[in-house]
C-alpha cells in the first residue's frame, strides 16, 4: 500500500522547498493516469462542468456531480491527495451549508476541499470539522460574473487585495491556497509572505506546486491557454484513432477473425 500525500504533506514539501504538482481528474482512468505519474495532489475540479458537459462556465455545477465524479477518481487514487471542489452555491449561504457540505465530500473519499474567495468563517468551521480546506484566491471562475471574464487579477493596487485574501484563508485555517491568474511578480511576494504553500495557475513559477486541467495539458481542449502548456495532442491521436475505426467498419476490415468468438 502506497503512503499517501496529506495536507500537512504538503506543508513538508514547502518548507523544504519542494514543489508541489497538482492536476485535475473526474474519473478513473485520468486520476490513476495523474497518480501514477507522481502527481502530489489530484483535484475534482469544478472545471468539470466547462471540460466533461460544455459548459461555458463553471456556475451550473452541482454537488452532486462532484460527489459522483470525487468517487470515480478516488478508484484510481492511491497516493495523491484527493482535493473535491465545493461548488457554487454550496458554501456561500451559511457556514452550516459549507460544513454540510463539505462532509459529503469528505463521505465520497476525498481528502481534502476547496472553496473559492476568502470566506473566513466557512474555511474555520469546515476546519474546526475535521477537514482540510484549499482556499483559492485571485481570479475565482465561480465570480466570472462579478469580474467581467476570465481576467488577471491584482494588476496595480488591486494586488493588495488578493495578498490580504491569501492572508485571511490561511489565517482561517487552509493548509494551502490556490493563486489563479495573478502577476508572477505579485505570486511570488504572497508565496514569500505566507507560510502555507500558493499553487500557482497562471500566476508563475514563484509559487509553491502549479495546478493545471488535465484536458488543456493534454491537448484534448480545443482550445489553449496563455497559462497552460499543451505537452502532448492526445486530441488530434484520439481523433485519427477514432477515423481510422470508423473507416476500418464501413470497408468490413473490422472486426476480424482475431475479434470475433
Ligand atoms: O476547478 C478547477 O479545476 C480549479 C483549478 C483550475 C484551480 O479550480
Amino acid at each position: 500500500m502506497t503512503d499517501r500525500i496529506t495536507a500537512p504533506r504538503l506543508q513538508v514539501l514547502k518548507d523544504k522547498g519542494q514543489k508541489i504538482a497538482c492536476l485535475t481528474a473526474y474519473d478513473e482512468p485520468t486520476a490513476r493516469l495523474a497518480d501514477r505519474a507522481g502527481v502530489d495532489v489530484v483535484l475534482v475540479g469544478d472545471s468539470v462542468g466547462s471540460v466533461m458537459y460544455g459548459y461555458s462556465t463553471t456556475i451550473p455545477v452541482e454537488l452532486d456531480d462532484i460527489e459522483r465524479h470525487t468517487a470515480a477518481a478516488l478508484v484510481g487514487c492511491e497516493r495523491a491527495l484527493l482535493v473535491a471542489d465545493l461548488p457554487f452555491g454550496s458554501y456561500q449561504v451559511s457556514v452550516s451549508q459549507a460544513v454540510e457540505s463539505s462532509i459529503r465530500l469528505i463521505k465520497c473519499g476525498a481528502g481534502a476541499v476547496k472553496l473559492e474567495g476568502a470566506y473566513s468563517e466557512q474555511i474555520e468551521a469546515i476546519v474546526r470539522a475535521g477537514i482540510p480546506v484549499m482556499g483559492h484566491v485571485g481570479m475565482t471562475p465561480q465570480s466570472v460574473n462579478s469580474f467581467g471574464g476570465h481576467r488577471v487579477q491584482g494588476r496595480g493596487d488591486s494586488g493588495a487585495l488578493v495578498l490580504a485574501g491569501a492572508l485571511a484563508v490561511q489565517e482561517a485555517g487552509a493548509f494551502a491556497v490556490v493563486l489563479e491568474l495573478v502577476p508572477a511578480e505579485l505570486a511570488a511576494r504572497i508565496t514569500a509572505e505566507l507560510r502555507i504553500p500558493t499553487i500557482g495557475i497562471g500566476a508563475g513559477v514563484g509559487c509553491d506546486g502549479q495546478i493545471q486541467v488535465f484536458h488543456d495539458l493534454m491537448g484534448i481542449s480545443t482550445q489553449s491557454f496563455k497559462h497552460a502548456k499543451r505537452y502532448v495532442e492526445a486530441g488530434a491521436l484520439m481523433a485519427s484513432g477514432i477515423a481510422q475505426y470508423v473507416e476500418d467498419v464501413k470497408s468490413g476490415e473490422f472486426p476480424t477473425s482475431e475479434n470475433s468468438f
